[in-house]
């Protein structure tokens, strides 16, 4: 889970490297490093810390068209400078950029270790490039054909590119498991991690595949080959959709900032051209396709990590109550390691903004060679996990850029209330009168977004009250209990307080014993569903002397009076309440860790796509 990126062509690499390294800085931010490669050797530059710091350091002006940059989230070694990438071989004649695994690393860096080669890092990176650099001196082979044979020796997951000394006009770039996407411009090429490096200069993409690797030489096409047998295959090439505005800040102080601001938009751009409101038509091509195994199906099960777990509990609580079929829901890790039993009529679903989630992308290839129908819900158009599903619906939130999920999360949210209604609509499990509220309701989201985010000072102020709280805690019930495990994961990776979440009731059962009047407790507590058994909760709670942010409806007195602050949220259907009530808690969450002085787009020890298990 490190970002890489390339660039081959006629303008000055460094800077194009520089400004890729910091769009894909979200996906690791310990280290960072470049090569570049002239017909007289490489110029190599690599360093602890993030980009910014980094670019400082390169004072001089390198005009050559070539080269490779990494930002690096450790996996092997410490983020120091040594360990950062790219790697050079013990000769200095190949130079390397990783993102992935090698898992059979140690047996590889022994064997090379016994024919007298030396390391200067901790790395499995650097073991791959000397066994690469082994493989070519001793036949004597081209670069491709020994970056080919050297991936068959190897056990893990892997996106790279490999430049050879002094041949800028020639690199390698290969994945299995790892995301790498080639763009093609006018007589250059980029190479990176995802689009986002290249956007401004060509919407030409080519995205290798599991197992494929791209030779790529100056004037000519990208020749695509398979790693196993060298079999050449027909190059896609894809027109992308994602524009500048997308990626950039757009006057927002943190990207986390702009992407809660962003999710009256998101919301729309997810149900446009699907939830046809005037005519109470949901149109979703994934589902109408295959209707009738949605109709007839018998269990489904959804996998996700993190924040799409959330969304996916949510999911559970939509597709049980309005479309009537039994749903599991499952953390990707766990579900791919414990044999499940899956049904040849099981769907199974998988929910990822970036689809390249090392653990859910494994448990939807382990559901597939089971049998099971597989169903994607991702963000990122063209990733792995979409890739490979037999059916899905994009949450077309755009770009989310800020390592804490915000507007993916809702849009997902919104894709399985979507899917939830068109399901029990075809049924005829969920009655026509309530549909049709349901789908107006539905449309009234983004709007009462919008309510919410004009409160955002009352939140800041809240916010400045709690700042310094040691642990927090999160209490919902029924759909807002997943609210509540969000609002508490928001608060704890950006800010680094201790928060849990808990279904309201469960609180009795063990955490009531952490409550006392440090504990601040969040409570989302709206008129419709539990009510009256949340208020219980509430006076527990309050009896143990702990100071109360409540999330209620507009106008509610009750627990008003019992609160030491109230959010207000306007009244929605029970089904769509985890949309409103989220919003409140990632402001909270943002503007606590911003008084704590925190990096809320780059949080610690975190990255936004964990490719690694
Ligand atoms: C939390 C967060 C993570 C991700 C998780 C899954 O804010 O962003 O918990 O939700 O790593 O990532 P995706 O959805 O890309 O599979």
């Amino acid at each position: 889970m490190c970002g890489i990126v390339g660039y081959m062509g006629p303008r000055a690499a460094c800077p194009i490297l520089i400004k890729g390294l910091k769009r894909l800085e979200y996906r690791g931010y310990d280290s960072v490093g470049l090569a570049l490669n002239e017909s007289i050797g490489f110029h190599l530059f690599k360093t602890k810390g993030k980009v910014a710091d980094f670019e400082s350091k390169i004072t001089h002006t390198y005009t050559t068209g070539t080269g490779i940059a990494h930002t690096r989230w450790a996996t092997h070694g410490l983020p120091n400078d040594t360990n950062a990438h790219p790697h050079l071989s013990e000769s200095g004649e190949l130079v390397l950029i990783h993102n992935g695994i090698i898992e059979n690393f140690l047996s590889i860096k022994s064997m090379l270790l016994r024919k007298g080669v030396s390391f200067q890092s901790e790395t499995d990176t650097e073991v791959l490039i000397n066994l690469i650099e082994y493989i070519k001196n001793q036949d004597d082979l081209s670069l491709e054909e020994a970056v080919r044979l050297s991936l068959n020796e190897v056990v893990g997951a892997y996106a790279i590119v490999v430049m050879e000394r002094g041949r800028p006009d020639k690199m390698i770039a290969a994945r299995l498991g790892s995301p790498l996407t080639i763009g093609i411009g006018d007589g250059e090429f980029f190479l990176a991690s995802d689009a986002s490096p290249f956007i401004e200069y060509t919407k030409n993409a080519l995205y290798l595949e599991d197992g494929e690797m791209g030779v790529i030489i100056k004037g000519k096409e990208v020749e695509i080959r398979k790693i196993t047998n060298n079999d050449r295959v027909v190059p896609s090439i894809q027109e992308l959709r994602m524009n500048l505005e997308e990626i950039e800040k757009g006057g927002y102080e943190h990207f986390m900032l702009k992407e809660i601001y962003e999710q009256p938009r998101s919301i729309l751009d997810t149900m446009r051209g699907r939830l046809l409101v005037d005519e109470s038509i949901i149109w979703m091509a994934g589902i109408w396709d295959y209707k009738e195994r949605f109709i007839k199906a018998k269990r489904i099960t959804i996998v996700g990590c993190g924040t799409s777990w959330h969304a996916a509990l949510i999911g559970e609580y939509l597709l049980e109550e309005l479309a009537q079929i039994p749903v599991e829901v499952e953390y990707s890790s766990e579900f791919r390691y414990r044999n499940p039993i899956i049904y040849k009529d099981d769907i199974v679903i998988a929910v990822s903004q970036s689809g390249e989630t090392a653990d859910t992308l494994s448990a939807v290839k382990l559901a597939k060679e089971k049998g099971a129908f597989i169903f994607g819900i991702c963000n990122v158009a063209g990733s792995s996990i979409a890739r490979i599903t037999d059916a899905g619906a994009y949450t077309h939130a755009g770009p989310e850029i800020g390592v804490a999920s915000t507007k993916a999360f809702t849009a997902q949210v919104t894709v399985l209330s979507l899917i939830a209604l068109k399901i029990g609509k075809h049924k005829g499990v969920l009655n026509v009168p309530r549909y049709r509220l349901l789908c107006n309701m539905l449309n009234l989201i983004p709007d009462k977004m919008k309510e919410i985010l004009e409160m955002s000072q009352k939140i800041e102020l809240i916010a400045r009250e709690y700042k310094e709280a040691k642990n927090f805690l999160y209490l919902g019930r029924g759909l807002n209990f997943p609210v509540a495990l969000e609002g508490a994961l928001k608060l704890k990776e950006i800010s680094y307080i201790h928060a849990e979440g808990y279904p309201a009731a469960e609180m009795k059962h063990g955490p009531i014993a952490l409550i006392d009047e440090n504990m601040p407790v969040v409570v989302i507590a709206p008129k419709r569903g539990y009510y009256e058994k949340i208020v219980s909760n509430i006076q527990e709670i309050k009896a143990r002397k702990a100071r109360i942010i409540a999330i209620v409806n507009q106008g509610d007195e009750q627990v008003n009076n019992l609160s030491d602050h109230i959010i207000e949220i306007p009244d929605i259907d029970e089904m769509f309440t985890p949309l409103i009530a989220t919003i409140p808690l990632q402001l909270l969450a943002y503007y606590i860790a911003i008084m704590r002085g925190e990096n809320v787009d780059q949080p610690r020890n975190l990255a936004k796509s964990v490719t690694v298990e």
